[in-house]
C-alpha cells in the first residue's frame, strides 16, 4: 500500500483583483477568494506546511463573450503568477486554462452565436493557446486545460513550443465529467453557465470507463505530461483503470462538492472530519492517484505532521 505524501498534493486557490481581500466562499467553508497580496501572505503558511504545488483560478474584473481577460498578459492570473514566482520561486505554479470564469455566458469556449451552446472550436482552441502562453510567460510551470474541447492539449503544446516555452508542462483534465459536484466551485468562481449546461463538452457520468480511456489516450498522444480524472470519489473505478493501463502520472481532482459535502457533515457533528479526510485521501491513493488536487491539502498537511 502506497502511503499518502504531502508533496503529491496540490492546493487550489481563487484569485481576485484588488488588495487586502480575503473573502470567505460561502459554499466552501475555510476557502477564500484572495487578492494577489493576500495570496502571497497565505502561501507563507501553505509552504511552511510542506505543500509544493498550487493551482490557480482567476476571477476577472469584467466578463465578455470572448473571455478577454483570460489571455491578457496583465490579467488576474498572470499578475498572480508573477507575484508568487517572485516571492516563492521554488513553488510549482499550475494555472487552469478555461474560459468559463471569464466569459459573460459562462461557457468554457467561444459560442458560435452567443444564444445556443454551440462551440466555435477553432476560435476556442486559439484562445486557449493564447491563455496558456500568457500564463507561461508570466512564469507558470504547468498549464491545465479544463475545457474538455477536442485537441486542446495539442493546440496548447504547439503554441508553447512555438513561443520558446518548451519546458512548460501540461496537465490535461483528460476525463472530466459533467458533474453536480462542481456546484460550490461555480459559486466561488462565479462561473455557472448563464444558459444551457456543459453536457455538450464534458463527459457523461454514466459513460463506461472505456470513454475515459479514450480521452486519456488522446491527451497523452497530444502531449500531456500528466493526465487527470475528475471528480474523484464517484470515479474511483476510472482512476484504477487508468492507472492500470497508462504509465503517465495520474492526478485525481477531489472537487469542490466533495469538499463542501464533508465540511457540511463535519459542521453538524455527523462525521469525524479528520478521520474522514484521511480515509478519502487513502482511498484515492489506493485507487492509483499519484497526485491529488484538493481544497483539503493544507488541513491534510497539518494532520500528517502530527
Ligand atoms: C473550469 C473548471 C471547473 C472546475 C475546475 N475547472 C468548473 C466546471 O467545469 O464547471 C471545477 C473544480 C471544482 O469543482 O472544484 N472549467
Amino acid at each position: 500500500m502506497r502511503r499518502i505524501k504531502i508533496k503529491n498534493f496540490v492546493m487550489p486557490y481563487f484569485i481576485v483583483h484588488g488588495s487586502g481581500r480575503a473573502e470567505p466562499i460561502a459554499a466552501m467553508p475555510g476557502q477564500f477568494r484572495f487578492s494577489v497580496d493576500e495570496l502571497v501572505k497565505e502561501l507563507i503558511t501553505t509552504i511552511g506546511l510542506g505543500i509544493t504545488s498550487v493551482l490557480l483560478f482567476g476571477i476577472p474584473a469584467s466578463k465578455d463573450p470572448l473571455g478577454s481577460e483570460a489571455y491578457d498578459d496583465n490579467g488576474i492570473i498572470p499578475q498572480a503568477v508573477r507575484a508568487v514566482k517572485k516571492y516563492f520561486p521554488q513553488i510549482k505554479v499550475i494555472t487552469d486554462i478555461c474560459l468559463c470564469e471569464f466569459t459573460s455566458h459562462g461557457h468554457c469556449g467561444v459560442l458560435a452565436d452567443n444564444e445556443t451552446v454551440k462551440i466555435d472550436a477553432a476560435k476556442t482552441l486559439e484562445l486557449y493557446a493564447k491563455t496558456a502562453v500568457a500564463n507561461a510567460r508570466a512564469g507558470a510551470d504547468m498549464v491545465a486545460p479544463s475545457g474538455m474541447m477536442k485537441k486542446q492539449v495539442a493546440a496548447i503544446r504547439r503554441a508553447l513550443d512555438n513561443s520558446e516555452l518548451k519546458k512548460v508542462k501540461i496537465m490535461g483534465y483528460s476525463a472530466k465529467y459533467a458533474s453536480a459536484f462542481y456546484g460550490p466551485f461555480r459559486e466561488a468562481a462565479n462561473s455557472a453557465p448563464v444558459f444551457g449546461d456543459r453536457t455538450g463538452y464534458q463527459m457523461d457520468p454514466a459513460a463506461s470507463y472505456q470513454a475515459a480511456i479514450k480521452e486519456i489516450a488522446a491527451d497523452i498522444a497530444e502531449g500531456a505530461d500528466i493526465v487527470m480524472v475528475k471528480p474523484a470519489l464517484a470515479y474511483l473505478d476510472v482512476i484504477r483503470e487508468v492507472k492500470r493501463r497508462f504509465k503517465k502520472p495520474l492526478a485525481a481532482y477531489n472537487v469542490s462538492g466533495e469538499y463542501s459535502m464533508l465540511k457540511a457533515a463535519a459542521a453538524n457533528g455527523w462525521v469525524d472530519e479528520k478521520e474522514a479526510v484521511w480515509e478519502i485521501m487513502t482511498a484515492l491513493t489506493r485507487a492509483g492517484a499519484d497526485i491529488i488536487i484538493t481544497y483539503y491539502a493544507k488541513e491534510l498537511a497539518k494532520l500528517l505532521k502530527i
